[in-house]
């Protein structure tokens, strides 16, 4: 081989062809009707058959919860997913289906504690959500009362809180405090903004990402997952060993 194909063949970084290895995806909104997510149970059939297709053998589906907009509780999306699973059966879709939440951190939250009311998943972890215009107040206080009560939060998309883009160091303090990362994987199509790439890509050099996850809404997302898989960063953080996903 001469020197520049030898050159052109080492940078040049396969793309990700599947999402097989990670096994499970956390982050969707998979259940019809109750939040902003699939809007009947055939765009849900397709989107599960569409994450199936892409390599997911387990799908931890997680309805937002939050107090001024979507007061979904655990008894709403346990039988919404129990509708989701028997519908997936009589389509002969074979999947593991779970669900659990993306709860806002919000005054609604400590009530749900409170009454241990929260859906987690894996490792006791439950998946919590930041306002997007400014940090709450009591974060600190909320994450540490999760903690105390046995729970781990992953971070659903530390890297689109815009307060946070040029502050890179509160997100490494968060960290600090034992708190999990989930990126979306399509902010590293460039989808959000250049600057969630650029965080994404940041938080990946770090190896500060634990989880990956589809956010998956509706059937748009597709295509800017796939165009993730093209990125190199995606491909250098699923083979880091830092992703968490398959223990879920
Ligand atoms: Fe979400």
């Amino acid at each position: 081989m001469n020197p520049l194909s030898r050159w052109l063949n080492k940078n040049r970084s396969a793309p990700v062809g599947t999402f097989a290895p990670l096994q499970a995806d956390i982050h969707s909104h998979l259940i019809p009707g109750i939040d902003d997510g699939a809007k009947s149970m055939a765009a849900s059939l397709n989107l599960v058959k569409k994450l199936k297709e892409l390599g997911f053998r387990k799908l931890v589906t997680t309805p937002h919860v939050m107090v001024d907009l979507y007061r979904n509780d655990a008894d709403r999306i346990k039988s919404g997913a129990e509708a989701l699973r028997k519908a997936l059966a009589e389509a002969g879709m074979e999947i593991e289906l779970e669900a659990a939440a993306e709860y806002k951190i919000d005054e609604g939250l400590p009530v749900l504690l409170e009454k241990g009311k929260l859906l987690s998943f894996g490792d006791n972890y439950v998946l919590v959500e930041l306002p997007y215009y400014s940090p709450p107040l009591d974060l600190k206080e909320q994450l540490f009362a999760l903690q105390s009560a046995g729970y781990t939060p992953i971070l659903a998309h530390p890297e689109r809180y815009v307060y946070w883009h040029r502050e890179f160091p509160k997100l490494e303090e968060l960290k600090g405090l034992g708190v999990l990362f989930q990126l979306n994987t399509i902010s590293l199509s460039g989808h959000y903004s250049r600057l969630t790439k650029k965080t994404s890509e940041k938080l990946i050099d770090a190896g500060m990402v634990d989880f990956l996850g589809s956010d998956v809404h509706n059937s748009q997302y597709f295509p800017l997952l796939e165009k993730a898989m093209q990125e190199p960063a995606l491909k250098k953080l699923m083979d880091s060993g830092t992703l968490k996903n398959h223990l879920v």
